[in-house]
């Protein structure tokens, strides 16, 4: 069964670019073997845009550049399967990819065949060149049954940037994540705004089809091919990995693995996080706060809703975990520490219930005992706090 949990990996594009080859792609393979992310879950490879000729063969075949990949696809993905991974490759639902090479539009089952005579095991299907008459749906769909029809299994991640309102319909045609956003860029905006553009719709991510909001650019500091506006700070990388892992979503690295740091290895391959997103219940986070407005700097002028920018807020979220535990998470949007408190009658255990939360520290893992009625935390600035929580009856004196 593909994608009963949401997928984790890692993607060429964010970093790379047009920029691999079969050499890249061989050694970052040895490095999700090696140094601990295979153990941590992370199991696909992808290769995004740009591997292939700008023309097909002669018989309509979809050729690797024989520049960039001198061994063909089959020996690449030999490679990565002998490594314990799997592979997966990009192709696009138009009639060119984004950087203008052949994509499958009308060739979808014959390239979904050669795709499973490769051992691709994931395709990445993007939405650029689209035709303007064309049933965006309806090609979806035609790929999802050429990956079906291949004989191989082949998770689909559909990536149409949430066109026709994709959490409405993905699921119904096969896919198993769905790309709901425009690309992310490696800044600290760009992803708060994804999360929060898909707050609405997580409650339709569910196992075998996952809401996808795009590539992790945690600890890439603006190296590479998203680089657009300030590098994010380790701690706003570390607001990132943990929005990512509330939500529940794919989880798919960008940075260079051979050369990251070592606290952003940790952070990639924190076990309590990764636990949280890879909660077999897979629910999304409730957003506690009641007072979540997102107004642009530029519509002061205008603005009837109360003048509140999207980086002067304090989130808290609550999520719940299979087994009767929970997560309280605190994001602190100022540049400047604050404290934030759950009442936790908010979030459904009054006082008078005679419940509490036992609390851990999901960063330092400190166990912070019993806690009833509210609970605060400093935040520093652009930072987070976690906490798994268990319920515990504050009657039986019980922990
Ligand atoms: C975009 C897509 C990116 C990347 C790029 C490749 O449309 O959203 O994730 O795949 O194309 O050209």
């Amino acid at each position: 069964m593909l994608a009963a949990r949401p997928p984790m990996g890692w993607n060429s594009w964010n970093t790379f670019g047009e920029n691999i080859t079969e050499e890249l792609i061989f050694q970052i393979a040895d490095v999700m073997d090696a140094e601990g992310y295979k153990s941590s879950g992370y199991e696909y490879l992808v290769i995004d845009d740009c591997w292939s000729l700008k023309e097909r063969d002669k018989d309509g075949n979809l050729v690797p550049d024989p520049k960039k990949f001198p061994s063909g696809m089959k020996a690449v993905a030999d490679y990565v399967h002998q490594k314990g991974l799997k592979f997966g490759i990009y192709s696009c639902a138009g009639v060119m990819t984004c950087a203008g090479y052949p994509s499958s539009y009308d060739h979808e089952f014959q390239d979904a065949r050669l795709f499973a005579e490769w051992g691709v095991d994931f395709l990445k299907y993007d939405f650029c060149n689209f035709p303007k008459n064309a049933d965006c749906r309806n090609r979806y769909h035609i790929m999802s049954m050429a990956l079906k029809a291949s004989g191989r299994p082949i998770l689909f991640s559909a990536c149409n940037w949430g066109e026709e309102e994709s959490w409405n319909w993905m699921r119904s045609i096969g896919a198993h994540m769905y790309r709901s956003t425009g690309d992310i860029f490696d800044n600290y905006r760009s992803f708060l705004n994804i999360f929060q553009s898909q707050l609405e719709h997580f409650c339709q991510s569910a196992p075998y089809c996952y809401n996808d909001i795009d590539m992790l650019t945690v600890g890439m500091y603006n190296q590479g091919n998203v680089a657009i506006g300030k590098p994010c700070t380790d701690s706003e990388y570390r607001m990132q990995f943990s929005l990512w892992c509330l939500a529940g979503v794919p989880l798919m690295m960008g940075a260079d693995l051979r050369n990251i740091k070592p606290e952003m290895r940790e952070l990639l391959t924190n076990k309590e996080l990764i636990s949280i997103d890879q909660d077999r219940e897979c629910r999304p986070p409730f957003l506690v706060n009641k007072d979540f407005v997102y107004v642009e700097h530029e519509d002061k002028e205008n603005a009837t809703e109360p003048l509140r920018r999207l980086d002067d807020q304090l989130f808290t979220f609550i999520k719940h975990l299979s087994d009767n535990e929970f997560v309280i998470a605190f994001y602190n949007l100022f540049e400047e520490e604050r404290d934030i408190t759950c009442i936790f009658a908010d979030v459904g255990l009054p006082f008078s219930s005679g419940y509490g939360f036992s609390m851990k520290d999901i960063f330092t893992g400190e166990e912070l005992g019993v806690k009833r009625d509210y609970f605060t935390a400093a935040v520093l600035g652009h930072d987070c706090r976690l906490y798994r929580c268990r319920l515990v009856n504050c009657n039986d004196g019980g922990n």
